[in-house]
Parts: structure tokens; sequence; C-alpha cells
């Protein structure tokens, strides 16, 4: 199937099913939506219970996007047997489901949308037994196969990537805010750099007491924590760093 004969039905109407609609217009690719309650501006088609609707849309399609939470893809699937007529892609990062091809985008998508450029050059990472240019004809996104044993473990280093160190920036930026008055603004060109340093060397980004091996200064640190959870964050990145084959290296280097 050639992507011009490629129409989507994309069935849910949350952060990335917004995304992945706008990036299809924005290739020219044709799709249609739906989502459970009949208000739902996503809809293309809005009469009806939400299986008639369902059905409705459904119609002309050839492929079908399931972008709904995790947890109810497989009772959405038991709902409405039916779709297992169509090719079906759920983007659930951790999930291997009988009959639905996975492909998960690296990505985060939140409520702003992204321009061409960036959805282009989002991997993919699709489940083996599946190929990206049957599910995404029209697309030329980088893309990874990954074996269904391996989806836990690689959703889990994903999170830890890009989720995790949120939390840290969240919880520094507001103690950074609310003890000493210094705005999270104040972070933006150190994060950047740090990144930056990350992406492009690795082996050698790390900087600061730990890698120094500036036990006095870590031991500061954490008193001044005291009783804030990061403290405790803290220790374990103390213990985490101390037990990597690196750690020793770092510490006669500097
Ligand atoms: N957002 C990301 O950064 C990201 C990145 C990679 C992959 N993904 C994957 O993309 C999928 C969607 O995630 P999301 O972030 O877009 O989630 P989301 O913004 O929370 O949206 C979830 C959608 O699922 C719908 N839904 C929930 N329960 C349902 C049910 N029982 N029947 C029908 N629809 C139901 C919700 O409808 P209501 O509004 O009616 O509840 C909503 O449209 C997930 O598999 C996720 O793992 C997300």
């Amino acid at each position: 199937m050639n992507h011009r004969s490629t129409r989507y039905a994309i069935l849910g109407d949350g952060r990335l099913a917004r995304h992945m609609r706008h990036y299809l217009s924005l290739r020219g690719v044709s799709c249609v939506g739906w989502a459970r309650h009949a208000d739902s501006d996503f809809n293309s088609v809005r009469e009806g219970c939400a299986e008639t609707r369902l059905r409705a849309v459904l119609a002309d399609a050839s492929h079908v996007l399931l972008l709904v939470s995790d947890d109810a893809l497989a009772p959405l699937l038991r709902r409405y047997p039916f779709l297992h007529q169509y090719l079906l892609i759920h983007c659930a990062g951790a999930l291997s489901l009988p009959g639905v091809a996975g492909a998960h985008p690296l990505m985060t998508f939140g409520d702003a949308l992204y321009d061409l450029d960036a959805y282009e050059a989002i991997p993919f990472m699709v489940e083996s037994g599946h190929d990206f240019a049957t599910l995404f004809p029209a697309l030329t996104n980088p893309h990874y196969s990954i074996a269904t044993e391996h989806k836990a473990l690689y959703h889990a280093l994903c999170v830890m990537a890009g989720n995790f160190p949120q939390l840290l920036w969240q919880s520094v930026a507001g103690r950074l805010q609310d003890d000493l008055a210094v705005p999270p603004e104040a972070l933006r060109a150190y994060l950047h750099r740090s990144l930056d340093n990350f992406l492009d060397h690795p082996e050698h980004a790390l900087t600061g007491p730990l890698a120094r091996g500036d036990t006095a200064t870590m031991a500061r640190n954490q008193q001044a924590l005291g009783d804030d959870p990061l403290a405790s964050l803290y220790a374990a990145f103390v213990a985490f760093h101390a037990q990597l084959p690196s750690a020793d290296v770092e510490q006669k280097a500097s």
C-alpha cells in the first residue's frame, strides 16, 4: 500500500493523538478522529453513540492508530473487536498487544504542537515483526526495531532519561525560587550546556564534586538539604556514582 491510499483513523483525543494528527496533516496524509466523548472537537463524526461514531469513522480507514491511555488499550479492543479488521498501531513504549503493531515515538508530547522538522526527527521504536514503512508509508522518520521482550526495559530507560530529570529540575527550581529568590531562568544556560556536553562527549560530561571525589563538599551539600527528600536523592546518586566503573577513573583524572 502506498501512502496515497493510506487513511488513518486516530482513536483518542489526548496529547499524542493531537500531535500525530497534526504531523500527518503537515505531511498531507488523510486522517479522521474518534474520541469516546461525543462533544470532543477531535471527532470527525459527532452523531450517535460511541460505537456508531467509531464504525462511521472506520468506514474508509486503512490504518487505525490507538492513541488512548496504556491501560485503556486492551479494554478498547475487547469492547470493539471489529477493530481487528484493520491494521492496528499503538504507541505505548512498554506494552505488547497481540494483533497490534507497536511503534513508540521516542519523544515527549505536551500541549504545544511542533513543526514539521521536529516531527520528522523523532525516532520510532518498532516492535520486531513489524515494518515502519508499512505502518507509516508517508513518513521518513528514523526507526529502530526492538524485540518484544525488551520493550519494558527500553521504556524504563526512556522514563529515567526523560521524565526523572523533569522531577529533579522542578524541585530544584522550586527551592532556588522559594528559598533563595533565584528565578528558574538562572538555570537555563547551565542546563543547556550540561545537555550539550552529554550529547557531544558523554564520557566527559560529568563535572562537580562527584566527578572530583570532593567528599567534604558532598557532605556539606547533603547537610544543607536537611530533611528535604532531595537529600535522599543526592545520597542515592552518590551511591550510584560510587559503583560505576568510571568513578575511579574520573577521580584519578581530576
Ligand atoms: N504523551 C507522550 O509524551 C507520549 C509519548 C510516547 C507515547 N505515548 C503513548 O501515547 C498513548 C496516548 O498517550 P497520551 O500521552 O496522548 O495520553 P493522554 O493525553 O492522557 O490521552 C489519553 C487519551 O486516552 C483516552 N482514553 C482513556 N481511557 C479511554 C477509554 N477507556 N476508552 C477510550 N479512550 C480512552 C482519553 O480520553 P478521555 O479524555 O475521554 O479520558 C484521551 O483521549 C499512550 O499509549 C502513551 O504511552 C505518549
